[in-house]
């Protein structure tokens, strides 16, 4: 990779299946692109064609019998991958990165398994991310009965996958690995509460990302609606 600096910035999504992120993603591209903002939406695990190979390998639980080290060292090979050919190089051209889960979902996901040593989940992460953190990373926080049902109406048309399969116990404690991490990492996370309305949550969404890079927005040259990088 190249050591050009990185000019663009890095906002990652986070929270439980069914908590509204694919939404908000949509949502939040549509209105920076309007601004003239230079975007890219993406998502974990896959994003590049190397990563979108290991999501099978993982969401069809093919690998759920190797372990969860395995599984973690899946998702973060699938994120190897995914830095250095999608985020990096849009981050160095200037891009908002918009990203559908991240390293959080590996600290939430694997590390809340009971056994799991976070020592190694730690050394994984260190060897993945090419030191490319989120600036800023959204949380968004329902009740796992939301989130459940949420679930079980888009699924009439999608199965549900390996960890969409657990129960209320494991959203449970997801939840709070979320929340655990926003605690100790206040700068970089906040909270939003995700139970109400796609238009509620969206307003705020849009309000924070302003309020936090409106200046720099603002600086950006004027740009054609929607042109590409
Ligand atoms: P995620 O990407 O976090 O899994 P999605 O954005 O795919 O979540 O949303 C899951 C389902 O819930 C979708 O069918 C979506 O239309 C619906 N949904 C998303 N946000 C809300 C909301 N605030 N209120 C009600 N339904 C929602
Ligand atoms: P996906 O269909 O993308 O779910 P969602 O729309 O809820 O984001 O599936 C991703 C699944 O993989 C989701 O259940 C979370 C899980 N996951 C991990 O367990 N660890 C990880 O590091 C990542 C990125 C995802």
């Amino acid at each position: 990779m190249s050591d050009a600096p990185r000019r663009g910035r890095f906002i990652t999504f986070e929270g439980p299946d069914g908590s509204g992120k694919s939404t908000q993603i949509r949502r939040l591209a549509a209105r920076l692109e309007a601004l003239g903002v230079p975007v890219v939406a993406t998502r974990e695990p896959g994003g590049s064609p190397g990563a979108d190979a290991i999501r099978h390998i993982v969401l069809s639980g093919a690998a759920e019998e190797m372990g969860v080290e395995t599984e973690a060292l899946l998702f973060a090979a699938a994120r190897y991958d995914h830095v250095r050919s999608v985020i990096a190089p849009a981050l160095r051209d200037g891009a908002f990165v918009l990203c559908d889960r991240f390293l959080d979902s590996t600290r939430a996901y694997q590390g809340s398994v009971p056994g799991l040593d976070q020592a190694f989940l730690a050394e994984v992460e260190a060897a993945t991310t090419a030191g490319i953190r989120p600036d800023l990373t959204l949380i968004l926080d329902v009740p796992s009965d939301v989130s459940l049902k949420r679930l079980s109406e888009r699924r009439s048309a999608d199965a549900a996958d390996r960890f969409e399969k657990d129960g209320d116990e494991i959203f449970r404690a997801r939840r709070q690995a979320f929340l655990d991490i926003a605690a100790r990492e206040p700068d970089r996370c906040v909270v939003i509460d995700a139970s109400g309305s796609i238009e509620e949550i969206g307003r705020q969404i849009e309000d924070l990302v302003l309020d936090r890079f409106g200046e720099e927005i603002s600086r950006l040259p004027i740009r054609r609606h929607g042109s590409a990088l």
